[in-house]
């Protein structure tokens, strides 16, 4: 009966209207930092260079930048941290551009990095508190242009209108979403991602994974979108292990680096029904709380979820999952290709390094609740593809100690 009415359901599907642009240039492969002077030239005179600890720096690429734009006026702001902080970086960041009438900005680092910039650029060009922008209580009317020099594959935000801000005293993590914060041009040198550390290459490759999957699992999804995201599941779990091994080899770097890209602008899921990313929505909390790597909470908290989820109206999505990412036999039963599947997800996890325990990250028990009830409130889960009350969220939680 229910298989029945679940045809009848899927018959009834339409796909979605959608409305899509990404108008940033990509610049991709070896020594491509070459075109850095032409990208910034139409920009302005006057730009802020942001970065973080000091691995570009230690790269050379610090000394490549000052040495290419030696025509350009420059200003920095450096330590930006990973999830970075509204306050000191944000806030110090847009009083930069501010007083020194910055024009463009230029964001070389990881995710952190780009993020951070994004909300400096809008920030710059409003005059209240930027957190309102941040938290969507006013809409920005411009924002400074942004370009990129991308060293590490993870988030995507190279190439999507996004950036994600923790406010270390409120314990909030938003995502803050607005077209006027697509990098203009975003230049990707896969050479720059060679001294990755492993953690980070790990963690990397299942923020982009889990990416994948947030938009896989959902109610209504085309053949077209189902195997470009199988595709990219395959090919990130082949080349993270690629990397891991010889973090040079450049085939392998490249390949992560564009499936990175791809994971979190849409372009995987126009036409689908909406997903409502719920392990995005859980691992804001854990990152927000404990300052985790974004990429590691996700791992935690994936198969977890599936496992939670898992139920007659979910089970025919993680066949599909199961027989095309990781060959499970198909005439075995539904339920047991579901738990293999489920199994297998957590075992490659395991497999690249990443601790699969909040325990191993310090994380116990004591502030589940608290967190639970925040994600609950602030993440709108009870709305997602299998939604999820406070109480779903907690077990979620509890089984990933
Ligand atoms: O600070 P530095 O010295 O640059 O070191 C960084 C940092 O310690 C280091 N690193 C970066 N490139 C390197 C390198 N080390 C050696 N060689 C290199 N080439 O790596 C560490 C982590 O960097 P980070 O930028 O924090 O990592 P990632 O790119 O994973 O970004 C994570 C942040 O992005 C957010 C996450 O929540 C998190 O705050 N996300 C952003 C998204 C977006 N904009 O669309 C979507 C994601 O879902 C995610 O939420
Ligand atoms: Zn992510």
């Amino acid at each position: 009966l229910f298989l029945r009415y679940k045809n009848e359901m899927k018959e009834a599907y339409t796909m979605q209207n959608f409305d899509y642009q990404t108008p940033t240039r990509l610049i991709f492969g070896k020594g491509v930092i070459s075109a850095l002077p032409e990208v910034m030239k139409p920009l302005g005179q006057k730009i802020l260079l942001t970065y973080g600890g000091g691995s570009i720096k230690k790269l050379g690429l610090y000394d490549k930048v000052k040495e290419l734009l030696k025509e350009f006026e420059i200003y920095e702001l450096a330590d930006i941290q990973p999830n970075p902080k509204y306050n000191p970086s944000v806030l110090e960041g847009v009083r930069i551009c501010k007083e020194n009438e910055i024009e463009a900005i230029l964001a070389v680092g990881g995710g952190s990095v780009l993020d951070c910039s994004k909300a400096i650029a809008a920030g710059a060009k409003y005059d209240g508190d930027p957190w309102d922008l941040i938290s969507y209580k006013v809409k920005a009317q411009a924002a400074l242009p942004i370009v990129d020099i991308l060293t590490l594959a993870a988030t995507g935000s190279e190439y999507d209108c996004g950036g994600v801000i923790s406010r270390t005293e409120t314990n909030d993590k938003i995502g803050y979403m607005d077209e006027l914060l697509f990098p203009v041009c975003s230049i990707l040198d896969p050479v720059y991602t060679f001294s990755v550390s492993k953690k980070q290459t790990a963690a990397g490759c299942a923020d982009a994974m889990n990416h994948v999957m947030e938009q896989y699992f959902t109610e209504d999804t085309t053949l077209l979108n189902d195997g470009f995201c199988e595709s990219m599941l395959k090919s990130l779990m082949v080349n993270a292990k690629k990397c891991l091994e010889n973090p040079e080899d450049y085939t392998a770097r490249a390949e992560m680096m564009l499936c990175c890209t791809y994971g979190c602008n849409g372009i995987l899921s126009l036409g689908n029904s909406a997903s409502g990313w719920p392990c995005h929505g859980i691992e804001h909390a854990l990152s927000a709380y404990y300052d985790i790597t974004h990429g590691e909470g996700l791992a935690m908290i994936t198969p977890r979820w599936m496992k939670h989820i898992l139920n007659d109206r979910t089970v025919g999505r993680f066949v599909k999952y199961g027989v095309n990412v990781f060959g499970i036999d198909s005439s075995l039963g539904q339920y047991e290709i579901a738990d293999k599947a489920i199994e297998e997800t957590y075992r490659f996890f395991e497999s690249i390094g990443i601790p699969m325990h909040l325990r191993e990250v310090g994380i116990d028990e004591s502030r589940l609740s608290e967190m639970a009830h925040h994600v609950a409130v602030n993440e709108g889960l009870e709305n997602a593809y299998a939604p999820l009350s406070e109480s779903d969220i907690l077990d979620i939680l509890e089984a990933s100690l």
